[in-house]
């Protein structure tokens, strides 16, 4: 189904172009809008709150949060097409007398319908400095696909090219994929929230913002191109702006006004941009 007809159908976003829709509405309204109407998504990124008293959160109880991430997980199961993939970014939480910081996967991973492929683990470099314990430095990303016989893996497009030995042969042949090397289950990806990025250009004012190169990496090596995205949790837009970049579309929803005018004016500079690159929109 074309964007421009699932436009029709979920009705006026807050902003849209060839590429992107971006809706001011609950992710659970939405997926319940598409679901209704058998629309149809490639992939799902995303990073949904971690109830953890941020500024964008509504309290809930452990339980009751686990409860409602999972019942969103089960609607993008729904909405996802046979070879699709879900990444979910989490992070740690508190658990009263039992966990400082528990790491959100061992709460969910289970209660998501997807099959768990494989956790990332992404190395972000600067954070927090911690007294009494040591200083958290990452977080994961579940790669949950819907069908282990046939997912979309672009290896080639995320090679590493940091290869230590790349002249390095084996009876007259290069050893080393001369794309690069596999880029393995860490990622060392500085943050935009922290440390020296905290001044890059791509921060906005949003707090829990993703590096667009973290996004990069799964839009090129788990969607094509032409693909249509999800984003739930649309934030400051990152995933949309990268999947412009990049030739795939994408629908978000956001609940916070305000962060959905921020997303909306990154991707009018992202629009700007590839004009100016004279790249032909569609
Ligand atoms: C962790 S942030 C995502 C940040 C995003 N990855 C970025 O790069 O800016 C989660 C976002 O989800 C939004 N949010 C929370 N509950 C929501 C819901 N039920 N539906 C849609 N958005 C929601 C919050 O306002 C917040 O902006």
């Amino acid at each position: 189904m074309s964007l421009k007809k699932i436009i029709q159908i979920l009705g006026e976003p807050y902003f849209s172009n060839e590429f992107v829709a971006i809706y001011h509405l609950d992710c659970k309204e939405g997926l319940q809008k598409m679901l209704a109407n058998k629309i149809k998504i490639d992939s799902t990124i995303t990073s949904p709150p971690y109830n953890i008293g941020k500024e964008y959160e509504k309290a809930l109880s452990v339980p009751e949060y686990i409860d409602w991430l999972a019942e969103i997980s089960d609607l993008i199961y729904q909405v996802t097409k046979n070879n699709g993939s879900y990444l979910l970014n989490l992070g740690y939480l508190k658990l009263e007398s039992q966990a400082r910081a528990l790491p959100i996967p061992y709460l969910i991973w289970d209660k998501i319908k997807f099959y768990l492929n494989q956790e990332i683990v992404w190395n972000y470099g600067a954070g927090v400095a911690c007294k009494n314990y040591l200083s958290p430095r990452n977080e994961k990303i579940l790669w949950y696909v819907k069908n282990i016989e046939e997912y979309i893996f672009n290896l080639d497009a995320i090679r590493d090219p940091d290869v230590k030995y790349p002249n390095s042969k084996k009876n007259g042949k290069l050893r080393a994929n001369t794309l690069g090397k596999n880029p393995s289950d860490v990622w060392q990806i500085a943050k935009v929230t922290t440390g020296a990025n905290r001044s890059s250009q791509e921060r906005t004012n949003h707090p829990a913002q993703f590096p667009e190169d973290l996004v990069l990496r799964m839009i090129l090596g788990f969607t094509n191109e032409n693909d249509l995205i999800l984003e739930p949790f649309l934030g400051s837009g990152t995933t949309t702006v990268v999947a412009m970049k990049n030739n795939r579309q994408c629908i978000g929803f956001e609940l916070n006004k305000h962060y959905c005018e921020i997303a909306k004016q990154r991707i009018e500079q992202v629009e700007c941009l590839l004009q100016s690159k004279k790249v032909t929109l569609f």
